[in-house]
């Protein structure tokens, strides 16, 4: 073909495909068949291959994903990523509502849509072209995940009118492709996504964008983020701008006049949702007029002019068939709920946390009952109660052990503890928990040593401690059953390039209690050196910002012990490194954590943990907790049935989390 030939029909190519691509994508209403489509998009691809100088970036070719990258790059927002406060009945959006009419008057209306459950994307355009598509990140700092948006075939590569802007949205994996993907995996033997937002949030961030192309993505834009040039004077209006211009917005938007429309949208929703093809967690409530908007302004983190309202927790019943124990690596002893399979929130359950002994008496859980089940967003399901009323005097009562179920030694209650624990040293069960910690990602991270070699490994005897794990030899690996030469070879490497690891890798490993990821990494970056740590005093300890004293007592009483002091002896002997490697305090600045420096307040039933451990782990993580709300508090978490202290750091537009984003932020 000639060179001007191929431009010319490139071209053709190019506009019937984006055409096609936007009837299909954004209209929901193909023009042509999939057939037809993949026949011109070859030819397309092939004149840009010959000629490749034809080929713009908007061309329909750029969406398959091209080369692989490295790592993502950061990309700083131009104005930060907010998130919304949480709205959870009728009466906080009827609050919601009087405080708007205190700042702008009973002249307002809603903008009602549906909150999408995946991730906020940013797309920034200039001059029309799509030119970087970034995630939220922290709100200030995303990654740039362009090439992957790409793929996303509704968000247009090229907007109609030439315009220099930012929109925002919600990138999600619509319901039928998450079911199809984890019943590949399942076939693949590979781990399924707990949900749809977890999948789309995984999918996009590959580095190969030929996965994210292969994933069935799609986005839902939400906003503007700057509408200076489009003259819009309303949230309404700039939705329509943006379907005006090829973008996908969802249309089950709605403009109310009133706080009742609101709430009769709220609860349509609540009952319509299953029906969608997609995951909604919520609806988003938004002031329309953009002049009031400004007027409300915003708190630290969110609009004033917005509330996210949360759908209560999907509830099933199902059938308790039997409790299980398990032995951590602290000895703690947790029973979880064997459950009848059961759907739920997206996805099939069949365990759920019953945290301790206190929670199954308290609730009467007993086995065989028939059981109320609840999963909130992504977090372990939970029994919420018990159907009394379908018992049949079959069901059996149940005791917690008073001997280890691994080691059967006898199991106690640490005073102010809930959890039973094996406090044998020598549990095997304890020490496999420690092994599996030592590996793990953000400790030592010893790639391709899993559950199941660290069982091998230790059935055969051949190791005791972790440090033996620098010992293991190649024949020692071949021996071991399912373990051929050229995996020993890769274990064998993988193990002794952590030898290098930092400081706080190995710090963490240890399992030193309340000692977390951060919390080693902030002692790392203090002490420097393994030697420097292991003489500080407590009052060395106490002095650094993110040190409480539970914390502080549990290094030294650590460090003290001969044990410990062996087992970094040995260590040492191996060949591990002890110094840490990485940008000293002064330099590095804070070390992060959502709750570094922060005065926090708990308050409410927290069901997930104690409140006690909560406090632990926060304080853990460079938090001071204390006992009541004042302007010094920067965040309160709110348990189940918060009363007074909710109320008044509502009032204060203090931050406030549900128990959730507490156990996310703790344990993620
Ligand atoms: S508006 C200032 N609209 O919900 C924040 N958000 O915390 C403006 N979301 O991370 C967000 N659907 O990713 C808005 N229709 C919608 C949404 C939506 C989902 C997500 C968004 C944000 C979170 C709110």
């Amino acid at each position: 073909m000639e060179r001007q030939t191929a431009e010319i029909r490139a071209k053709e190519l190019q506009a019937l495909l984006s055409g096609y691509n936007y009837d299909y994508h954004v209209l929901d209403s193909p023009s042509i068949s999939d057939q037809e489509y993949d026949r011109l998009l070859k030819e397309l691809i092939d004149i840009e291959e010959a000629y490749p100088d034809v080929r713009t970036p908007d061309s329909p070719t750029q969406r398959v994903g091209g080369t692989i990258l490295e790592g993502f790059q950061k990309v700083e927002h131009r104005t930060p990523m907010l998130s919304l406060g949480n709205a959870f009945n009728e009466e906080d959006l009827r609050d919601f509502d009087r405080k708007i009419q205190e700042t702008v008057g009973a002249d307002r209306s809603y903008v009602c849509e549906l909150k999408i459950d995946g991730l906020a994307v940013s797309l920034r355009y200039e001059n029309g072209f799509f030119v970087q598509g970034a995630t939220r990140g922290d709100g200030t700092i995303g990654e740039d995940i362009t090439e992957n948006l790409k793929t996303i075939r509704s968000i247009p590569l090229k907007m109609k009118e030439p315009y220099t802007m930012e929109v925002r949205g919600e990138a999600y994996m619509p319901k039928k492709s998450f079911q199809a993907l984890n019943e590949q995996k399942d076939e693949n033997g590979e781990e399924p996504f707990a949900n749809p937002r977890n999948a789309a949030a995984g999918s996009l961030r590959q580095l190969d964008p030929k996965i994210a192309a292969s994933r069935n993505l799609d986005v839902f834009v939400y906003s503007i983020a700057d509408v200076g040039e489009t003259g819009v004077t309303s949230h309404s209006e700039g939705l329509s701008l943006l379907d005006s211009i090829d973008f996908k917005t969802n249309k089950e938007r709605r403009v109310c006049e009133n706080i009742d429309q609101v709430i009769e949208y709220v609860e349509g929703w609540n009952e319509k949702r299953p029906q969608l093809p997609y995951e909604i967690d919520g609806i988003v409530i938004k002031v329309d007029s953009l002049a009031q908007q400004a007027e409300l302004g915003f708190t630290a983190k969110s609009p004033r002019w917005a509330i996210a309202y949360k759908f209560p927790a999907e509830e099933v019943i199902t059938t308790l068939r039997d409790i299980e124990l398990s032995v951590g690596r602290t000895g703690a002893i947790t029973p979880t709920a064997i459950l009848e399979p059961v759907k739920v929130a997206g996805t099939t359950v069949s365990r759920a946390s019953l945290h301790n002994e206190d929670l199954i008496r308290e609730k009467d859980i007993r086995i065989g009952d028939h059981v109320v089940v609840k999963k909130a967003g992504d977090i372990i399901p939970e029994v919420v109660n018990v159907l009394e009323d379908r018992r049949t005097g079959e069901e059996q009562p149940f005791y917690m052990p008073t001997q280890c179920p691994e080691c059967e030694s006898d199991l106690v209650r640490i005073e102010g503890e809930v959890a039973l624990r094996c406090i044998n040293p020598k549990c095997p069960a304890q020490i496999r928990e420690g092994f599996i910690h030592f590996v793990s990602r953000n400790a030592m991270n010893i790639d391709g040593l899993g559950e199941k070699v660290i069982s091998q490994l230790f059935s055969a005897n051949l190791i005791i401690d972790v440090a033996d794990l620098y010992l293991l030899t190649k024949e020692q690996l071949i021996a071991l059953e399912r373990i051929g030469e050229k995996s020993a070879d890769n274990l064998l490497k993988a193990i002794h390039v952590t030898k290098d690891n930092s400081l706080e890798r190995l710090l963490f490993g240890l399992g030193i209690r309340h000692v977390g990821a951060k919390a080693a990494k902030t002692l790392a970056q203090h002490f420097e050196s393994m030697e420097r740590l292991q003489s500080a005093t407590r009052e060395q300890l106490t002095e650094i910002n993110e040190i409480g004293e539970k914390m502080a007592d549990s290094v030294v009483t650590y460090f003290e012990s001969e044990e410990a002091r062996e087992l970094i002896g040995k260590l040492k002997e191996v060949g591990v490194q002890m110094e840490y490697k990485g940008t000293k305090r002064a330099e590095a600045g804070a070390v992060e954590s959502p709750f570094s420096g922060k005065t926090i307040v708990l308050t409410g039933k927290l069901e997930q943990l104690t409140r006690n451990e909560a406090k632990e782990k926060i304080e853990g993580l460079g938090g001071k907790v204390t006992g009541s709300v004042s302007k010094k508090t920067d965040l309160l978490i709110a348990g189940a049935d918060a009363g007074s202290k909710l109320t008044k750091a509502q009032d204060l537009g203090i931050e406030i989390w549900q128990e959730e984003k507490l156990v996310k932020e703790l344990f993620e």
